[in-house]
Order: structure tokens, then sequence, then C-alpha cells
């Protein structure tokens, strides 16, 4: 839904200080999220991860649309010792929205 992507554009902006994504993103405070939609966590080449995003990683953890609303709601409550300092989301509009904005870079 392209209104839902353009939305989730603007949500986005909360996350630019420290993540890029597109063509030529590259990895800030935070990884590069390109395609990070149902991929598997702690994916991305080069980036330093945190001890608790590793484990996670190595446990099989996905970016399931559903782990992907939790952790973005509440990133430290999701995943103990992350080390992306982000309050979270309230609302689950903004949610759904930066999904499917995500969703959209990977295409
Ligand atoms: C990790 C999304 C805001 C810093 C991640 C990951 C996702 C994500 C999906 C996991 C990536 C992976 O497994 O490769 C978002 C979204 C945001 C947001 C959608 C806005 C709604 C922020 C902000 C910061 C930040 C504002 C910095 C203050 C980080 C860091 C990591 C990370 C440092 C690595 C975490 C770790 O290794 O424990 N983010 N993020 N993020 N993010 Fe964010």
């Amino acid at each position: 839904d392209p209104e839902m992507v353009k939305a989730g554009e603007k949500v986005f902006r909360k996350c630019k200080a420290c993540h890029q994504v597109g063509d030529g993103a590259k990895n800030r405070v935070g990884p590069i999220l390109n395609g990070v939609v149902d991929a598997p966590a702690g994916a991305v080449e080069d980036f330093k991860y945190s001890k608790a995003l590793k484990a996670a990683a190595d446990g099989g953890l996905v970016w399931s649309e559903e782990a992907l609303g939790e952790f973005l709601r509440d990133p430290k409550g999701f995943l103990k010792g992350t080390k992306m300092s982000f309050g979270g989301l309230r609302k689950d509009s903004d949610v759904a929205e930066v999904i499917a904005y995500l969703r959209a870079t990977a295409e």
C-alpha cells in the first residue's frame, strides 16, 4: 500500500539518527536496514552487534513482522542488553507503517 509506505517514511525519521536504508546506505550507529523484514537478525556484514543481539541471532531470531513489531515497541524489553538506545514506538500505526516502509526498501 503506497500510502502506508509513505507514512512509514515519515516514521523512519525517528530512526535516521542511527540507521540508513536504500541505495548507498552505510552502517552508522545502527546497521543498514535494507531488506531486514523477514531476514535473520544480526546478519549485516561488518556491523558490531551487541552480545545480546548476537545471542538472539544464534538462537535463530528472524525479523518477522511480529518480532520486529515487538522490538520496535520496546527494544530493551524485547531484547535485554541490546545497544539500540531507542525508547520505542508507541502507536500501532507507526509500527505498521515503518514496517511497510522497510519492506518496500527490499523491493
Ligand atoms: C538494531 C530498526 C531506531 C540504533 C536495529 C535492528 C532493527 C532496527 C531492525 C536490528 C537489525 C539487525 O538485526 O541487523 C530500527 C527502527 C528504528 C530504530 C525501525 C526507528 C523506529 C534506532 C535509533 C538508534 C538505533 C534511534 C540509535 C539511538 C541501533 C543499534 C542497533 C540497532 C545500535 C544494534 C543493536 C544491537 O546490536 O543490540 N534497529 N531502529 N536504532 N539499532 Fe535501530
